[in-house]
């Protein structure tokens, strides 16, 4: 893939670039072979890339005697999901009951409220991917759920469009649905709104809420609809402190 702009915001010093663009480089002309190069993945996590991982491995193992699902909320890419499905496969490879189920337009974002500022990456359609995404992803999740016991029964789904609408439709089509984990990134106030609405009542005690903009000035509309629909002395809203961004909640 070339150099698409998706209206990505970084934080990044003056030669972030150059060193990415130099990472991208050794990755595309790897010399380990193939039958090796899934094993080591490892060398191209930047910290940044694995203090994420680690952060949903924390989030995750907190849920793991918490009866529910795991929703992941403006997936985009998909990495969540696709680290939550071998975190199953990993803590609780028996839990036919955890799915997983992502939701995203896959093409950006749909829409912009005045709550969400003016940040540079606010406006319709950041965040988009490539054209029909989604089947890549659903292939890679039926492959990681393959290496995974009970792999004949599928416990992924992946909800395209305005996820406002869909998890209406989730939680209409699958009415038994508890939350274990709910990951909310979409940076945006009304879905993150209407989603946090329409799970509620499908939170218990133990349920783990993620978000990724929390106090982020880029994404003020996260916060604001956190604070209408929770409020923020309800819940300790606690930082993972190895990642800058990130924030959870332990429903009580
Ligand atoms: C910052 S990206 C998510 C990044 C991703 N979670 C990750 O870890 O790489 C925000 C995503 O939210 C999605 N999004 C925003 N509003 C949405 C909505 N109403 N319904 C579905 N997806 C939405 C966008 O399409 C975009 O993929």
């Amino acid at each position: 893939m070339g150099e698409e702009n998706y209206n990505l915001v970084t934080y990044g010093d003056s030669g972030q670039a150059d060193r990415r663009r130099q990472r991208l480089d050794l990755v595309r002309n790897c010399p380990i072979p193939d039958g090796e190069l899934l094993l080591n993945m490892g060398l191209f996590l930047v910290p940044q890339t694995l203090s994420r991982i680690l952060f949903m491995d924390f989030l995750y193992r907190q849920i793991l005697d918490v009866q529910g699902i795991v929703m992941d909320f403006g997936c985009r890419w998909g990495q969540n999901a696709l680290l939550f499905t071998a975190m199953r496969g990993i803590y609780e490879p028996f839990n036919r009951l955890r799915k997983v189920v992502a939701f995203d337009t896959f093409g950006g974002f749909p829409g912009i409220s005045a709550e969400d500022g003016n940040s540079q990456m606010m406006s319709t359609g950041s965040y988009s991917v490539t054209e029909g995404y989604e089947q890549y992803l659903a292939k890679l999740l039926e492959l990681q759920e393959a290496e995974c016991p009970l792999e004949h029964i599928s416990k992924h789904e992946i909800c395209k469009g305005d996820a406002t609408v869909e998890v209406a439709d989730y939680l209409q089509r699958n009415r038994e649905t508890i939350v274990a984990l709910a990951y909310f990134d979409f940076d945006l106030y009304e879905p993150t709104k209407e989603v946090l609405q329409a799970i509620q009542p499908r939170l218990t005690r133990g349920s783990v809420i993620g978000f990724d903009e929390l106090n982020d000035p880029d994404c003020p509309g996260e916060t604001l609809a956190v604070i209408e629909v929770l409020g923020l002395d309800r819940y300790a809203i606690k930082r993972f402190p190895y990642n800058s961004r990130t924030s959870y909640l332990v429903v009580e």
